[in-house]
């Protein structure tokens, strides 16, 4: 089945050959410069890994720089330092008046603020949190829209060495319930509301909803951000506005250990619940700030730097929060969608703030590219240096679109490859140095060592394709799952050995040895960016009464990304027609989250089911990406794969839901 998917797509890059190499004058300035950068981290990663962590501030330097090896690692062993500290603290001297955020809300307003505003902003949040017993090692729960005070909360739970856990906002109330429960948070901080493409997401009355049955949760800390009326529970619901305006805007930073938790993250699996993964301080703190400042180019003092992501997600977390604070940069902060209220938002913001870096997502840009050009083109976005993208593999059309209209010809683009797990960049060209690919994520970043290899765990060498893999463990990344030290063994370290990490990638070496990524080769999809287990969606629809079962898969288009296709046979006596089609997509929004709607529903009297009962998936695949079939010898009901593919294909005619 892998193998089917993996050769597939290998069929479809070959074709592109485009090559792009640094322009000059660029490539004069860059941070990374000089390629012997990786020669140097290759004979001595440790030294170079060290020499990058040298660029924080410690209290106590570490004793090892790194000891163990995959599954169980740990770098900067004995070195004690705190995260908040690092981004904030140490530029207060030189650079307190700087702008770290330039913030601008969807309805329009604008917030500037500077390092020293954010410092005391989380000094003050972190008293209060104090206050409220939050101890080092407590775990924090924060459900906020992209307003200023999400950065500040996290910031102020690394001060106190209290470990967050962000639920991005759009995640619905039970997503929020078991990432609380999970992680046994003591305190929730949220929002009355966000705002989203003009409507309120409401946050407040779906974190109520979840805390009912969160029963860890003592506290919870709402920020005003749309005024909308809210219910406080007496004694337990606390106004963010009151509890700040008598805190103190001093406070010590914990000295933390270098392999203290910093946060846990939530991401999807294969099967069951979505694991906590599970990051530490000093390694990930060296990790996202040296890849911050060598991939993206960063000069503090001029750059004005834009992730566009949610900090809801890693990305959001490694290059918004820490990263570019790390490094005491410039970063735009926007609440809304790049649609409202119209569609050149984005390019507005450009315009305004003369953003120099842009990081996104294929499917950002793909959506652009569908609104048509005339947006970018009504604003000047000569400003733009180098743009990036990341989270699933650019096709190379959007590539060339990307750097074409946005970046007028002239920026280098750079496609990074990582994971939640991985906390920082992984494959990634080094805009100075490296000859771009449109596709090709490249190379591996300094000191990070990844490999291609077949079925067995063997190379595949140059020009071969398979399963990409991490041969040795890196600062940033995660150290477990929480709670679940056997699946974090089980689903990472199980497949090519123990030795051996497997991100769950498929992957191409070309004949100079750079990487494509070709997409996810488990149950694990990847919609606009994001991870979505098919067991999850598959949850959600049989958790509907009318449901007797379903299986989920995800359709691969080159042009569209991934979409969820989802078969579902209704139980007897309810019919699969329009009604059931939206209340089950309200549903899965439900319980879920708008992100995991499937964007089509096929209805079925039957699944194509093993002798042993499991249901064939990659059928499924193959009748939704209107392929041939694979290997159906081992099918129980094959008849019914015609009667869905006749279903699917009348879909398909018919125009499904956006
Ligand atoms: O399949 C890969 C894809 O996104 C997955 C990681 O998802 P998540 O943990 O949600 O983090 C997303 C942002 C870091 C990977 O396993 N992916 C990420 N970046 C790329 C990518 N696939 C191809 N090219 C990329 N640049």
């Amino acid at each position: 089945m892998v193998e089917e998917k993996v050769e597939h797509t290998i069929e479809a890059l070959l074709q592109e050959r485009r090559t792009f190499e640094p322009p000059g004058p660029f490539a004069s300035q860059a941070n990374a410069g000089d390629p012997s950068i990786y020669e140097r981290a290759n004979q001595d990663p440790d030294a170079w890994w060290a020499s990058q962590a040298e660029e924080l501030d410690w209290f106590h330097k570490w004793d090892t720089v790194f000891e163990g090896g995959f599954p169980h690692h740990k770098w900067f062993v004995g070195g004690k330092l705190n995260a908040s500290y690092n981004c904030l603290d140490r530029h207060l001297a030189s650079a307190g008046d700087r702008v770290a955020y330039h913030w601008i809300g969807e309805p329009g307003e604008e917030r500037t603020i500077t390092y020293k505003a954010l410092y005391e902003d989380v000094c003050r949040l972190a008293n209060v949190l104090t206050e409220l017993g939050v101890a080092r090692g407590d775990r924090v729960g924060i459900y906020l829209p992209m307003i200023p005070e999400l950065p500040v909360a996290m910031l102020a739970c690394a001060r106190i060495g209290a470990p967050h856990s962000v639920v991005f906002g759009g995640f619905s109330a039970d997503s929020l319930r078991d990432r609380m429960n999970d992680g046994g948070a003591k305190v929730l901080i949220t929002a009355d509301g966000g705002y989203r493409r003009g409507d309120i997401v409401p946050l407040k009355q779906n974190s109520d909803k979840a805390i009912a049955e969160s029963p860890s949760i003592e506290r919870v800390v709402v920020v005003k951000r749309t005024g909308e009326d809210v219910s406080m529970q007496e004694g337990r619901d606390l106004w963010y506005h009151d509890l700040i305006a008598d805190a103190s805007p001093e406070r010590d930073a914990e000295s933390m250990d270098s392999e203290d938790i910093l946060y846990l993250l939530y991401t999807s699996g294969t099967t069951g619940k979505p694991k906590g993964i599970v990051h530490t301080t000093g390694g990930y703190m060296t990790g996202v700030s040296s890849t911050h400042r060598l991939i993206f180019d960063i000069k503090p003092d001029r750059d004005v730097y834009w992730c566009a992501a949610d900090i809801g997600w890693v990305t959001g977390h490694s290059y918004i929060v820490y990263g570019p604070l790390a490094n005491g940069c410039t970063s735009i902060l926007y609440e809304g969608a790049p649609d409202w209220p119209d569609k050149d938002r984005w390019w507005s913001i450009v315009e305004e703030y003369g953003v120099s870096i842009l990081y996104t997502a294929p499917t950002a840009i793909r959506a652009h590219m569908k609104w048509g050009t005339e947006y970018p083109a009504k604003h000047d976005l000569s400003s733009l240096r180098l743009l990036g993208t990341v989270g699933e593999p650019i096709n190379p059309e959007a590539w060339v679109w990307y750097q074409e209209f946005i970046g007028g010809g002239k920026t280098p683009v750079v496609d990074t490859w990582w994971q939640t797990e991985t906390g920082a960049i992984m494959i990634n060209p080094l805009p100075g140095i490296t000859t771009l690919k449109p596709g090709s994520a490249t190379k591996p970043f300094p000191g990070v060592f990844a490999d291609v290899v077949d079925d067995k765990g063997k190379p595949v060498g140059k020009g071969g394709g398979g399963y990409l893999v991490l041969t040795r463990p890196t600062p940033p990344m995660f150290r477990t799952i929480w709670g679940d030290e056997q699946r974090y063994l089980d689903t990472y370290f199980s497949r090519f050995g123990r030795d051996t990490y497997f991100p769950g990638d498929g992957a191409k070496l070309d004949e100079d040895g750079d990487f494509w990524l070709l997409g996810r080769v488990d149950d694990v999809m990847n919609i606009a960016g994001h991870r979505i287990s098919t067991y999850e969606v598959e949850s959600a629809l049989v958790d509907h009464k009318a449901v007797a079962e379903s299986a989920v898969v995800g359709r691969q288009d080159p042009k569209e990304g991934e979409r969820i296709v989802a078969f579902v046979t209704p139980k007897a006596g309810r019919e699969g027609d329009e009604t059931l089609l939206q209340e089950l997509r309200a549903h899965v929004a439900e319980v879920i989250g708008k992100i995991a709607r499937p964007h089509a529903i096929i209805f079925t009297d039957d699944l194509p089911k093993t002798r042993s009962g499991k249901i064939m998936r990659r059928l499924l695949r193959d009748v939704a990406e209107g392929r041939e079939l694979g290997d159906v010898t081992t099918l129980l009901n094959a008849p019914i794969l015609d009667e869905i593919r006749g279903k699917s294909d009348a879909l398909k005619a018919a125009g499904e839901e956006e």
